[in-house]
C-alpha cells in the first residue's frame, strides 16, 4: 500500500515560497536598538566531539563571530546559549559545553567569559547580575531540561528574564520548536537574526527561488529519514537529483535491487517507489549508483570491492559509491550552473570508503562549480580533506537547510520581529 499523502503529492511542482521569503520581513540585529543592552543570543555550538571530548570542528562557533563582535561593540552584556548533543532532557557530563567555553576564550581572547553551571536558577540569576558591559555569559546546555525541547512557556520565560533583547544567529536549529529557539520570543519586545542567519538565509532562499540551471542536488548521508521525506520537494525544482550515501540502498531496493546488509528504511519504500515513478512526470531526473564499493564488516573489514549494483551479495555492506557512479556524476555536474549537496556519499570518516565524496568534491572545486554544501557530515568532510576554505558556501545546517529546500519559514525566524 502507498502511504503517500495524495493531496500533496499532486502538487509536486506547485511550490508555495511566500513563507520562506517572510525572513525578509523581519528584523535583523542591525534593526535593533541595542546599546548597553542585556542580549541572549541563540547560537548552535552543537559541533562535533571526538570521544575524548576535543572539538572536530568549530566552524558554527567561528561562523557566529560576527554577530559576538558586533554586540561587543554594542557594549552589551551578552548571554549565549546552546544545546549540545541530544541529552534527553537529563544532565550529561560528555554534553556540557566546556569544550566549547574553551575555545570560545581562544577565539576572544580579550574578551571575559563565564561559564554558568546551568541555564536557568538563581546562580544563573546572579551571574547574569554581574555581568559587565562587553562581558560574555556562556549558559549550560538547556537540554538538560526536558522543558527545553516541550517549549515550555515557563521555562522559556525563566531563559528570557535573564535579557533585555534576543538575537538568534542558529541556523541549525532554527527548524525547531524549542524554548531557547521559539518559545522565548514572545517575552521579547524586540528580536531578530544575527549575521550568520542572515547570510545562511540569504543564499539559501536566492538558490530556491530564482535557481540556476540546471539546479542539481547531490543527496547522501546517514540520516536517511529526513532526507528520504526532502525528494517530494526536489521534484519539479531541481533538474537533477544525485543520490549517494546511506540512503542510496533504500533506493536501489525500490527499484528491486538486493542491498545486502546495507543500511535501509523500510517505513519510506512505498514513497520512495511512488517519488521514483513522479519524476519521469516532471523534467527532474533522479540518478541512483551504477556501481558501489562494499565491505563485508563496516568497523573491521577484511574485503573491500567495488561492485555493479546489480551484485551486490547479501554479505555485503555498501560503503562508498564506485568509480562509474563517479564519472557519471562528474559530467552531471560539469553541466551544472548551480549544486546544493546535502549528505557524503560514503563513510568518509573511514579513509577506506572517502573516494566518493572527497572526488566529487575536488570536482566541483576544481570546475569551479557554484556549490553550496549543507549538513554537518558534509561540512565535517570538506574540512577534513582541507576544501572549506574553496568551495562556494558552507550551510552550518543540515536538517533546517532541508526545510528550507521546502519553502516553509523556520519557527525561529516566524517568532522574530517585523520590521
Ligand atoms: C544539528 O546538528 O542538526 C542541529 O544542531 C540540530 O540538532 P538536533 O537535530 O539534535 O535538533
Amino acid at each position: 500500500m502507498l502511504i503517500t499523502d495524495q493531496k500533496e503529492e499532486s502538487n509536486l511542482s506547485e511550490r508555495d515560497l511566500s513563507g520562506m521569503l517572510k525572513f525578509r520581513e523581519k528584523m535583523s540585529i542591525t534593526d535593533l536598538d541595542l546599546k548597553n543592552k542585556r542580549v541572549l543570543v541563540r547560537v548552535d555550538f552543537n559541533v562535533p566531539l571526538d570521544e575524548y571530548g576535543n572539538i572536530t570542528d568549530s566552524r558554527r562557533i567561528r561562523m557566529t563571530l560576527p554577530t559576538i563582535h558586533y554586540l561587543l561593540n554594542e557594549n552589551c552584556r551578552i548571554i549565549l546559549v546552546s544545546h549540545l548533543g541530544r541529552p534527553g532532557g537529563q544532565k550529561s557530563e560528555d554534553l556540557r559545553l566546556a569544550p566549547i567555553y574553551k575555545r570560545l576564550k581562544e577565539y576572544l581572547p580579550f574578551v571575559r567569559i563565564f561559564h554558568a553551571p546551568d541555564c536557568v536558577g538563581p546562580e544563573v540569576e546572579n551571574m547574569v547580575k554581574n555581568l559587565k558591559k562587553g562581558e560574555i555569559l556562556l549558559l549550560e546546555n538547556p537540554r538538560f531540561h526536558p522543558q527545553e525541547k516541550d517549549n515550555d512557556p515557563i521555562f522559556s520565560g525563566e531563559l528570557a528574564s535573564l535579557a533585555d533583547i534576543y538575537v538568534t544567529d542558529a541556523f541549525a536549529t532554527a527548524h525547531r520548536k524549542h524554548s531557547s529557539t521559539y518559545g522565548v520570543c514572545p517575552y521579547f519586545k524586540q528580536k531578530g537574526y544575527g549575521f550568520l542567519m542572515e547570510k545562511e538565509m540569504k543564499f539559501l532562499t536566492h538558490c530556491i527561488e530564482k535557481p540556476k540551471r540546471p539546479f542539481t542536488v547531490i543527496l547522501g548521508g546517514k540520516k536517511v529519514e529526513d532526507k528520504l521525506d526532502v525528494i517530494k520537494y526536489l521534484i519539479g525544482l531541481a533538474d537533477n537529483v544525485l543520490i549517494g550515501g546511506g540512503m542510496a540502498y533504500t533506493f536501489l531496493l525500490a527499484k528491486g535491487y538486493s542491498i545486502g546488509k546495507s543500511v535501509r528504511d523500510l517505513t519510506r519504500l512505498d514513497n520512495i517507489k511512488y517519488y521514483l515513478k513522479e519524476a519521469n512526470n516532471y523534467s527532474t531526473k533522479i540518478y541512483l549508483p551504477r556501481d558501489v564499493v562494499v565491505c563485508d564488516e563496516l568497523d573491521y573489514p577484511t574485503e573491500i570491492k567495488t561492485v555493479p549494483i546489480t551484485e551486490i551479495g547479501d554479505e555485503h555492506v555498501g560503503v562508498d559509491i564506485g568509480e562509474e557512479t563517479i564519472e557519471i556524476y562528474k559530467k552531471i555536474l560539469s553541466q551544472s550552473e548551480q549544486v546544493i549537496w546535502q549528505g557524503p556519499l560514503g563513510v568518509f570518516e573511514k579513509k577506506e570508503f572517502e573516494n566518493g565524496t572527497r572526488e566529487i568534491a575536488r570536482y566541483l572545486i576544481e570546475k569551479e562549480i557554484f556549490t553550496i554544501i549543507g549538513g554537518g557530515d558534509s561540512a565535517a568532510a570538506f574540512e577534513k580533506f582541507g576544501f572549506q576554505d574553496e568551495v562556494s558556501f558552507i550551510s552550518t545546517g543540515g536538517g533546517a537547510s532541508l526545510e528550507v529546500m521546502r519553502g516553509v519559514l523556520l519557527p525561529a525566524i516566524e517568532c522574530l520581529s517585523d520590521k
